[in-house]
């Protein structure tokens, strides 16, 4: 009988653990984390380093996370459903895997890879849809002591690339191609096209999901299933150093390229399990559904690793929220009796705007606790997902949080603690958020706005970018030494409750998504049409923020009117190209300048105002080279 891990259940238990976790944060942590499966104990239980960025957690313990999510549960909960697959289309086949089920496709995974020269350490990417084969490579990397890396299956080939070049990935894993709503993409076409530039990867691993004929590159790619007719559904799982890497994923921050933020394997565990448990407060027969994709770190921590390690029965989803109509993630909640519901408020919004009959025709009974996460929920999305989703009788929680963070930070706990529209609550145990100045001086008291960092570190910190540590140094600890900066702003309320504003550094966040204006900027800049760019976000209805681009074209390029469509069309086909189609700029402006200062520093206040529409209060001009230029631009706004 696996060891029970406590739950906070009454407010009082959350203060209590909250103040524990701060005055003896070791013997807290010791505690909390006493319950898994270890095959040694750790020696410290945290070495923590808010200058250099060097946090370890549980140094010394020896461990296979897997062995936690599946393992431990088989005794007392083999015959338990752990996942349950809804297909795009809803008139095709469901898959359920009991716990039993999904050790064995997990194990059976791991002998594949395993059998193609995969090694402890190594690091695999996947390219993949939302299906089951997706959680199990996830979890087979791991069984084996591979780093996994997923990349988001809406990206480009060069994007792809360029994570596969960066990881030094030697084997891809991904499918013959993807169902999204009514359209299918092949996507090992995809992987083909980004593979010419990637020397690294000498094996290709193709689940068949469409059943579509692809090519399969003699000496590099094999089928999945032709590889597991004769893997052994057992799998012994590799030892690992608490702080030995467990994933890589690839995240934008506001200079260059994306970052691969790793996460190790002790530390994330007990944080993805902790926070999954305490936040959500699922109980032993409910259903519980995350709508994120794998490939964002929200499907991670909360669809796969924080409901395996608490031995919940998790929904994994296909298709799109409005396929085959606006209703279906209120039908599959009805069909599947989902309990505790966590999703994005982009996706709320999308649904708002459809016509209110598309909710009000499902039940929606059996719903308990409400989630929402990645970006910002505005009260007319909080209040609509309460009164016509949670039928005011669930909590809607609004859980703040990071790639970098590796769990939730700022949140109320399902039932237990305080919940407030547009507002993220309170910190979890073992968070210490501070709002700083520009300066760096923490703001004491309540009713106060500023900088949100965190200043002790917690068990799922990020532990480097790969490759890169000085970058990890310089992003999140270089801006204000002794403190995790989030690169956020937030406010206090009267009652110490946070919200959080918005980014305060160069990333959108565009349906949740993160990217770096830079990042855009750069892939705008490769269309032959363009000289230079500069990208800001602006308020969307739908999207949270949009993607508003000032380019100025190449002499000659846009001579004529007549000439701009065909510009900007071709520029969003390169961003397209670059990034991938979640990356299309929403607006373009084709300018003849852009506001730049005598050392020739874009302002980008300007920008963001022209974008936001408050072209009547643009503010100081006088330092600009070209004050002229912003007339134009004003003139010229979309
Ligand atoms: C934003 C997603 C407001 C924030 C888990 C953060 C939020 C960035 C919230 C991280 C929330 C996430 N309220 N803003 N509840 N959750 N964000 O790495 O700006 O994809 O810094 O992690 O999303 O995005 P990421």
């Amino acid at each position: 009988m696996p060891l029970q891990h406590p739950r906070i259940r009454t407010f009082e238990d959350y203060q209590d653990a909250y103040q524990r976790s701060i005055e003896n944060p070791e013997q807290f942590w010791a505690s909390v984390a006493e319950p898994f499966t270890w095959r040694r104990k750790w020696e410290s239980v945290c070495k923590p380093d808010l200058v250099d960025g060097h946090n370890e957690w549980f140094s010394g313990a020896k461990l296979n996370i897997t062995e936690n999510c599946l393992d431990r549960h088989l005794a007392t909960r083999g015959n338990k459903l752990a996942l349950i697959w809804e297909p795009n289309d809803p008139k095709t086949r469901q898959i359920r895997y009991t716990y039993r089920e999904l050790h064995q496709q997990v194990c059976q995974f791991a002998n594949v890879l395993l059998n193609n020269g995969v090694e402890k350490g190594d690091r695999v990417c996947l390219y993949m849809p939302m299906i089951p084969q997706l959680a199990i490579a996830v979890l087979a990397c791991a069984r084996i002591g591979a780093v996994h890396s997923v990349i988001f299956a809406g990206f480009s080939s060069t994007a792809i690339a360029d994570r596969v070049n960066d990881a030094q990935a030697s084997v891809v894993l991904t499918s013959d191609g993807l169902n999204r709503g009514p359209k299918q993409i092949p996507v090992k076409r995809v992987v083909d096209e980004a593979l010419e530039s990637c020397p690294s990867v000498r094996r290709v691993i193709v689940v068949e999901h469409l059943g579509w004929p692809v090519h399969m590159e003699e000496g590099r790619d094999v089928w999945y299933h032709e590889e597991a007719q004769d893997a052994a559904k057992t799998c012994p799982a590799e030892e690992m150093d608490a702080e030995d890497m467990l994933f890589i994923l690839y995240t934008s921050g506001s200079t260059g390229k994306p970052k691969g933020v790793v996460h190790t394997t002790a530390g994330y565990m007990v944080w993805a399990d902790y926070t999954f448990r305490n936040v959500f407060q699922v109980e032993e027969n409910d259903i519980y559904w995350c709508t994120a994709d794998i490939g964002w770190v929200t499907g991670h921590s909360y669809l796969l690793y924080g409901p395996l390690l608490n031995g919940a029965s998790t929904l994994m989803f296909e298709g799109v929220p409005t396929y085959p109509d606006a209703g279906r993630f209120w039908e599959v909640i009805d069909k599947h009796g989902v309990n505790v519901f966590y999703t994005a408020p982009t996706a709320i919004r999308s649904l708002m705007a459809t016509p209110l009959d598309n909710v009000l025709s499902y039940s929606l009974d059996s719903l308990r606790v409400l989630g929402s996460v990645g970006e910002p929920i505005n009260e007319e999305a909080w209040h609509w997902y309460h009164t016509h989703v949670g039928k005011e009788r669930c909590p809607v929680i609004d859980t703040w949080w990071q790639t970098e963070t590796g769990g939730i930070m700022i949140s109320a706990l399902a039932g237990v603690s305080p919940t407030k529209p547009a507002h993220a609550g309170q910190p979890l145990p073992g968070v210490q958020p501070v709002l700083l100045t520009q300066e760096g001086q923490e703001i004491e008291g309540n009713n106060q706005e500023g900088y949100l960092a965190i200043k002790a570190s917690w068990p799922g910190i990020i532990r480097t970018t790969y490759g890169d540590h000085e970058r990890a140094k310089q992003t999140y600890f270089g801006p204000y030494p002794g403190y995790y900066f989030t690169g956020d702003g937030a406010r206090r309320d009267e009652n110490g409750l946070y919200r959080i504003i918005g980014r305060v550094d160069d990333v959108i966040n565009v349906s949740g998504h993160r990217f770096g204006t830079a990042e855009i900027e750069n892939a705008i800049n490769e269309n032959d049409n363009v000289v230079e760019s500069a990208v800001v976000g602006y308020p969307h209805d739908v999207k949270g923020q949009g993607i508003y681009a000032f380019v100025i074209c190449r002499d000659g390029a846009c001579a004529n009117e007549a000439d701009k469509p065909r510009v900007e069309a071709s520029i969003i086909e390169t961003v397209v190209a670059q990034i991938g189609k979640i990356a299309k700029p929403d607006k373009i402006q084709l300018v003849s300048g852009l506001p730049k200062t005598r050392s020739g520093k874009i302002m980008r206040r300007i920008l963001r105002k022209v974008a936001e529409g408050e072209t009547s209060n643009i503010g100081d001009v006088t330092t600009l080279l070209d004050p002229a230029v912003v007339d134009e631009i004003i003139s010229g706004r979309k």
